[in-house]
């Protein structure tokens, strides 16, 4: 796929995203965010990058933790993403965490600059992941921390399908090696190329637990990757894809909900 259109297909799908984020993904993914930020170990006084930061779900609980002596810096491919990162700060008084729009694959950021760099659930978006990570171990001082985030295997993770389910009636183009990175050692491997030392990889598995079908959906298709396509949907098409999803996680039903299995794979590193 071109890597200028995945950007494009990235950026406003996001967008789009945005507003739905929090609502459908902050609950379910409190325990593999928690545990990247106790990996990150941010200490006060610290600084620190959170790459793909989204709404600032970890940005947050960072600049918490390095306090007013310390600073975190959130950037993200899409403008709806740090609009609404900048809304929450401003509304909570957080005047240590910053934020600014940009590709993971091209910082631009002096080299050596923070104690420690993150990237939680982003790097399966980014069309060559191993230059992101290039950029994160380039912007950190030596000594300096890595941890990155991502989805575990396709078949540990039971909303897969939305996938098959969306390119069946609009070509989404979201993230063509999606599941890739969590294969086996492939995150790790990616960590190792780029020359980080000292890496450690963790496999965590969570249950993603909806209260309702509408939820269920709502996370699918309006608050995640495949919002830009789902937003081309006329009703006819939406109400065939709901119920094409809807059959594709039944096995997960838990009385009037769901809970969806999902892997992910946490790995960290530290530039020599
Ligand atoms: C699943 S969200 C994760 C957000 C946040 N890190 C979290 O854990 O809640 C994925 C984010 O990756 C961002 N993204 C996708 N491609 C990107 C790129 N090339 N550079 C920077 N951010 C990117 C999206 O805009 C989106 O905000």
């Amino acid at each position: 796929m071109d890597p200028r259109l995945q950007r494009r297909v990235q950026r406003y799908g996001w967008d789009k995203a945005a507003a739905h984020y929090e609502t459908y993904w902050r609950r379910q993914l409190e325990p593999v965010q928690s545990q990247l930020l106790r990996q990150t170990s941010a200490q006060r006084g610290e600084s620190v990058l959170d790459v793909a930061c989204g709404t600032g779900l970890v940005t947050f609980p960072v600049a918490e933790q390095v306090g007013s002596t310390g600073s975190v810096l959130g950037v993200d491919l899409s403008e709806g993403m740090i609009a609404g990162a900048r809304t929450i700060a401003e509304k909570r008084g957080i005047a240590n965490a910053r934020f600014e729009r940009m590709d993971a694959e091209l910082l631009a950021l002096e080299d050596a600059t923070f104690d420690a760099a993150l990237c939680a659930l982003g790097l399966m978006y980014v069309p060559d992941p191993r230059r992101a990570l290039a950029e994160m171990h380039r912007v950190v001082k030596p000594g300096g921390r890595v941890v990155a985030s991502v989805w575990g295997r396709r078949v540990n993770c039971g909303w897969a399908e939305i996938f098959s389910i969306v390119d069946a009636r609009v070509s989404s183009e979201v993230c063509p090696m999606f599941f890739q990175l969590g294969n086996g050692t492939a995150l790790q491997d990616e960590f190792a190329a780029v020359g980080f030392t000292h890496i450690t990889t963790e496999r965590i598995s969570a249950q993603l637990r909806y209260a309702t079908a509408d939820d269920a959906c709502g996370a699918a298709f309006d608050g995640g990757p495949v919002a830009l396509a789902a937003s081309r949907f006329d009703d006819i098409v939406r109400a065939q894809v709901r119920e094409e999803y809807l059959a594709s996680i039944d096995a997960y039903r838990d009385g009037t909900g769901f809970a969806i299995p999902g892997e992910f794979v946490l790995v960290s590193g530290h530039r020599a």
